[in-house]
C-alpha cells in the first residue's frame, strides 16, 4: 500500500516537473505570439463597431452609409468595469508592439484638458502614440473619481503620458481653461526633444497621423498656428490691458517705460492652437501671463478665448514664431488656421451646415457621414465629436490614421503646398527681410470655404 502511494506521489511530482520545464521554455513564444496576435493589434475595434466597414464610408458609398445615420446610428456603449486597467492591458491596447515607429523630425505635446469619457481618450492617446510624442492631461476637478483614477493610472502606465496634479474648476464659460493649459506649459519645458505644442480640448480628434503631424510642424518651421479674430467686445474697459499692470515681462529692466505702457489690442480666437517650442519657452520663462489671465477669468462667457490669439497678433510682444493683427484690421477677415477644424451652426441653418444634421451649443457635432471631409481637410484635428452621439466616427478615424501610420496607405497625400502658403508662415519666415510687404490674402482656397457637407 505504502510503496504504492509513494509511486503515485513520485509520477504526481514527476508529471509537475515536465509540465514546468515545458511552460518555461515555452514562454517566450507565448509571450510573442500574444503580442503580436490579432486580439493585440492596435487596430483592436469594439464590439459596437467591429461590423463597419471604414473602407467603404471613407470612399463615401452613400448607400452603405444610410445604415448608420438617423437612427441607426452606434453610440459607445461604455462597459468600464470590464475594461482592464493593468499596466500591461494599458499598454497593449496603446503601444503599437507589432509595429516599427519610425523616428520624427518634430516630436509634439498634445496638451489636452479633459472632463470625461475615459475609452474615448485613451483611444486618442494609441492613434498620436509615438515615443517621441507626449501626451500632458489636465483633470477638471468637477469630474467624476472613476474618470480621475483612470486618466491617473493611463499617466502612472506610460513614460510619455503626464497628468498634472492640480485639479482646476473649468466650466464652458472658459474659466480656468488657459490656465490649465499654461499648467502643461510650465511642465512640458522641462522636458527636452519636442518641438510643438498643441493645446487641446476634451473632445477634439486628431485627423492626422503622427508622420503628417511632424511634416506639417516642419513645413510651419517655428510659426505659430492660431486663429486670430475680432474681439466680440467682451473685454472689460474698466480694467487696464498694458504690459506694466499686467506685469507682463518677467523682468522690466531693459524695457523703457513707454513700450511698458503700450497696451494689448485683444483679438479672439479659438483655445485650441498649435505653438512653437520657442513660444512656449517665451510664455513660461520671458513673461508671465498670469494677470492678464486672471483678469480674463473675471469675465462672464467665453473668457478662454483671448490669451493665445492676443499674444499672437501682437507682434510688439515678441513672442516667438507670431504673426500680427494687419490682416484682421486691414481685411476684417480671421487669419486662416489648420489646427482645429470646426463648424458653426445656429438655429435654422442647422440641416443645410452640419454633416450629420447634429448641433450642441452652436457647433456641429461629427458623424460618420463625415470621415471622407476628415479625410480630406488640412486639419490635425476636428472638433468634435461626441461618442455618446456616434462612435463610429470615432472608430473610423483611428483606422484611417492607423492605415495612413503602418500600412503607408495614402487616401490623401499631405497637402504640403497648404502649410507652406499659409500668411502666418510666409511671414514668419521673409518678415525681417528689408523689402518684406505682408500679403493677407492667401493664394489658395481656405478649408473654410470647401464644400461642407460633401
Ligand atoms: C484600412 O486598410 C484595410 C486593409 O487594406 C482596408 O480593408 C480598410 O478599408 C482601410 N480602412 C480605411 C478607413 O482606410
Ligand atoms: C522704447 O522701447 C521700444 C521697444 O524696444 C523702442 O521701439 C522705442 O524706441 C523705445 N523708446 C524710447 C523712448 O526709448
Ligand atoms: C500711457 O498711455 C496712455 C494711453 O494709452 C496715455 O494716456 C498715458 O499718458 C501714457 N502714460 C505714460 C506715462 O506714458
Ligand atoms: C488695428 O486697429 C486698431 C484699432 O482699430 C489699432 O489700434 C491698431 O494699431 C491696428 N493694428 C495695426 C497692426 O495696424
Ligand atoms: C475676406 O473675406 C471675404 C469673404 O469671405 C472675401 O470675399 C475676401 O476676398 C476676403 N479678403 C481677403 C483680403 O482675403
Amino acid at each position: 500500500m505504502c510503496s504504492k502511494y509513494s509511486r503515485t506521489f513520485f509520477f504526481l511530482l514527476l508529471t509537475m516537473l515536465v509540465c514546468t520545464i515545458v511552460i518555461f521554455s515555452m514562454a517566450p513564444r507565448i509571450t510573442m505570439s500574444f503580442w503580436t496576435s490579432k486580439e493585440t493589434n492596435i487596430l483592436w475595434r469594439r464590439k459596437e463597431t467591429a461590423h463597419l466597414d471604414c473602407g467603404r464610408i471613407l470612399a463615401n458609398d452613400r448607400s452603405y452609409i444610410e445604415k448608420f445615420i438617423g437612427e441607426h446610428r452606434i453610440p459607445l456603449s461604455s462597459n468600464l468595469e470590464s475594461l482592464d486597467m493593468s499596466c500591461y492591458s494599458i499598454q497593449n491596447r496603446i503601444i503599437p508592439f507589432n509595429f516599427h515607429l519610425r523616428p520624427l523630425k518634430i516630436g509634439v505635446v498634445f496638451a489636452r484638458v479633459v472632463y470625461k469619457d475615459y475609452e474615448f481618450l485613451e483611444k486618442q492617446v494609441q492613434m498620436s502614440y509615438h515615443p517621441q510624442n507626449i501626451f500632458c492631461f489636465f483633470i477638471d476637478s468637477k469630474s467624476k473619481d472613476d474618470f480621475k483614477w483612470r486618466i491617473r493610472r493611463l499617466g502612472r502606465c506610460l513614460p510619455n503620458v503626464f497628468v498634472i496634479d492640480e485639479e482646476l474648476r473649468i466650466d464652458s464659460a472658459g474659466h480656468n481653461m488657459n490656465l490649465a493649459h499654461y499648467k502643461c506649459m510650465e511642465k512640458m519645458v522641462k522636458l527636452p526633444d519636442w518641438d510643438y505644442f498643441i493645446l487641446m480640448q476634451n473632445h477634439d480628434v486628431v485627423g492626422k497621423s503622427v508622420y503628417e503631424i511632424s511634416r506639417i510642424f516642419e513645413i510651419l518651421d517655428g510659426a505659430n498656428d492660431i486663429d486670430i479674430d475680432k474681439e466680440f467686445g467682451r473685454i472689460d474697459e474698466s480694467l487696464k490691458w498694458d504690459l506694466k499692470t499686467l506685469r507682463l515681462f518677467r523682468d522690466e529692466s531693459a524695457l523703457n517705460s513707454t513700450y511698458l505702457n503700450s497696451t494689448l489690442r485683444v483679438s479672439k480666437g479659438s483655445v485650441q492652437g498649435s505653438l512653437s517650442r520657442a513660444a512656449v519657452e517665451w510664455m513660461v520663462k520671458t513673461v508671465n501671463p498670469r494677470v492678464y489671465l486672471d483678469q480674463w477669468n473675471e469675465g462672464a462667457y467665453g473668457v478662454d478665448e483671448q490669451w493665445i490669439s492676443t499674444f499672437q497678433a501682437n507682434d510688439f510682444l515678441g513672442m516667438p514664431g507670431h504673426f500680427s493683427d494687419i490682416c484682421l484690421n486691414e481685411t476684417g477677415n480671421k487669419t486662416d488656421f489648420i489646427t482645429r477644424w470646426s463648424k458653426w451652426s445656429w438655429s435654422d441653418e442647422i440641416a443645410r451646415k452640419c454633416g450629420s444634421k447634429f448641433v450642441r451649443h452652436g457647433v456641429c457635432i461629427m458623424g460618420i457621414e463625415e470621415l471622407p471631409v476628415i479625410a480630406q481637410m488640412p486639419n490635425i484635428m476636428f472638433n468634435k465629436m461626441l461618442p455618446s452621439f456616434d462612435y463610429a466616427i470615432i472608430d473610423c478615424t483611428a483606422e484611417l490614421i492607423y492605415n495612413r501610420t503602418f500600412l503607408g496607405q495614402e487616401d490623401h497625400p499631405l497637402e504640403e503646398e497648404y502649410y507652406a502658403n499659409m500668411v502666418n508662415v510666409i511671414y514668419h519666415k521673409h518678415h525681417l527681410e528689408p523689402n518684406y510687404e505682408l500679403n493677407c490674402t492667401p493664394g489658395y482656397e481656405l478649408w473654410r470655404n470647401r464644400k461642407y457637407p460633401l
